[in-house]
């Protein structure tokens, strides 16, 4: 051993000769190396008594039962930012648990868009925006979600921390979750995992795990109405406009929709540019008209058609997003159909979670295949048709048909678009992709 050991050592008032030194700077290096690799002795300890504590209670049968049937629960920080990331965060909880085989515990989710100010968070109980009874009958056997008050003892808790940083890299990150595996671990009730969002630990998971939690996502029916109102608003509006153009006709009940996913607001453009440099990738960013362009040129699309755009709020004082679209497209935002006023009843969340459901429920969705949001309707989009059993999945012939104006398709039209569920982990839905797998 080196003489930084020796000095570290007569740091702490020791004096050694050259041998007894290499013993004990081995001594040092083997307790530290068991440190790293058993994350707390006195932890470990804790489970010891336990069992002591049981076996010496009564038939110990009974009680290895009694500690076997216990659920366990897994706890994770306050899920923040934008709804999106919010439900990946979530579904990344959701399977860290499956992975500990425990229970996650109900987080908290984020009312607000959170940047940087904490204070501003805005907790949210995870059954004020989906349904807890539906989330655990749609997952079951997949995974499960608790309440605290199922928790026996809530100071039976062994904290996790995740490391971070450039050499916590995806393989020792799951090294450390297969670690907490064991069973040296089954005797604490909760594993609290601190630290860092969910949204940014390490990916492990493929697509289709993604897509099962998101299955079960079911919104509580006092949004889902909400959703509800805007949808026949615009089949309503959609309708009589279509019946001024064409009074002879047969117009189609409900009226179909077309939503599009317009990202052009400011801080949109100053990202995706970025991105663009980047990534070297130049069909990041699409402008107004490129958008109006390719939306125009879909092919098969039967005019006249309805558009809903869906739009940041900014947008909604710029009057020039609904002009400038082909003949036979009948542009609506939230104020032309005037059901701004439903929207502001409600935290920024809530909104958010409303025209999800919008244009998830589109007969069309034409969106930016670079957006979270997004790409996370044509996942939902593509999971829906998937389980009805569809072949087409892909274009006019599919069900529910997804594009992505900022890919270039047939006739100067958008990309079709769906999603790959065999993707091996959903990279290219969070931060992103131009493979859109049609
Ligand atoms: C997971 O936990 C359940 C009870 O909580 C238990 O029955 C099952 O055997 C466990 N599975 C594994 C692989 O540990
Ligand atoms: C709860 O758990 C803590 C930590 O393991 C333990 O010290 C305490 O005795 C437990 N309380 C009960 C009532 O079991
Ligand atoms: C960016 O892509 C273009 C063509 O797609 C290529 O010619 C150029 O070398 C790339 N630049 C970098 C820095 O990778
Ligand atoms: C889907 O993803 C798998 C795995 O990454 C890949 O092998 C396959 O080619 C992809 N399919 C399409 C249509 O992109």
């Amino acid at each position: 051993m080196d003489i930084s050991n020796c000095k570290h050592l007569r740091f702490f008032g020791l004096h050694l000769n050259s041998l007894a030194c290499k013993c004990v700077a081995l001594v040092v290096i083997a307790l530290v190396l068991r440190a790293i690799f058993l994350p707390s002795f006195s932890s470990l300890g804790g489970i010891g008594n336990n069992n002591l504590f049981a076996v010496n209670n009564g038939p110990s049968t009974l009680n290895q039962e009694l500690r076997i049937e216990k659920t366990q629960f897994l706890e994770v920080p306050q899920i923040i930012w934008g709804l999106n990331n919010q439900k990946i965060a979530f579904a990344r909880a959701c399977l860290t648990a499956r992975m500990l085989n425990r229970t996650l515990l109900m987080p908290s989710l984020s009312a607000s868009l959170f940047y940087k100010e904490i204070d501003l968070l805005q907790p949210i109980s995870f059954d004020k925006v989906f349904q807890f009874e539906n989330f655990n009958s749609l997952c079951k056997g997949f995974v499960q979600l608790g309440r605290y008050s199922e928790v026996s003892n809530q100071s039976d808790v062994f904290e996790l921390r995740k490391g971070s940083g450039r050499r916590w890299t995806v393989k020792r990150d799951l090294d450390q979750l297969r670690q907490f595996r064991n069973n040296l671990y089954d005797g604490y009730e909760i594993i609290r995992i601190v630290g860092k969002n969910p949204f940014l630990w390490h990916d492990h998971w493929p697509v289709k795990d993604y897509a099962r939690v998101f299955e079960c996502l079911v919104l509580v029916e006092e949004i889902s109405r909400e959703a509800d109102k805007i949808v026949s608003k615009i089949r309503e509006i959609g309708s009589k406009e279509i019946r001024k153009i064409e009074p002879f006709q047969n117009v189609i009940d409900p009226v179909p929709y077309v939503a599009v996913h317009m990202r052009i607001e400011k801080d949109w453009m100053i990202h995706c540019k970025k991105l663009e440099q980047r990534s070297n990738i130049s069909e990041i960013c699409s402008s107004k008209e490129e958008i109006m362009e390719r939306v125009g040129n879909i092919v098969g699309l039967k005019t006249p058609a309805v558009i809903y755009l869906a739009v940041a709020d900014a947008l909604l004082e710029d009057n020039s997003i609904l002009t400038g679209w082909k003949e036979g497209l009948l542009p609506f935002e939230k104020k032309k159909l005037g059901v701004v006023e439903i929207y502001k009843k409600h935290q920024y969340l809530i909104q958010s979670a409303i025209d999800y459901e919008v244009c998830l429920r589109s007969d069309v969705f034409v969106g930016n295949s670079f957006s979270t949001f997004s790409s996370l309707v044509v996942l939902d989009r593509t999971q829906k048709m998937i389980k009805m059993g569809a072949r087409n999945l892909c274009g006019m012939e599919a069900k529910w048909p997804s594009y992505s104006y900022n890919l270039r398709g047939e006739s100067k039209g958008p990309h079709p678009w769906m999603t790959n569920m065999s993707n091996l982990n959903l990279q290219a839905i969070s931060y992103g992709s131009n493979h859109v797998s049609c």
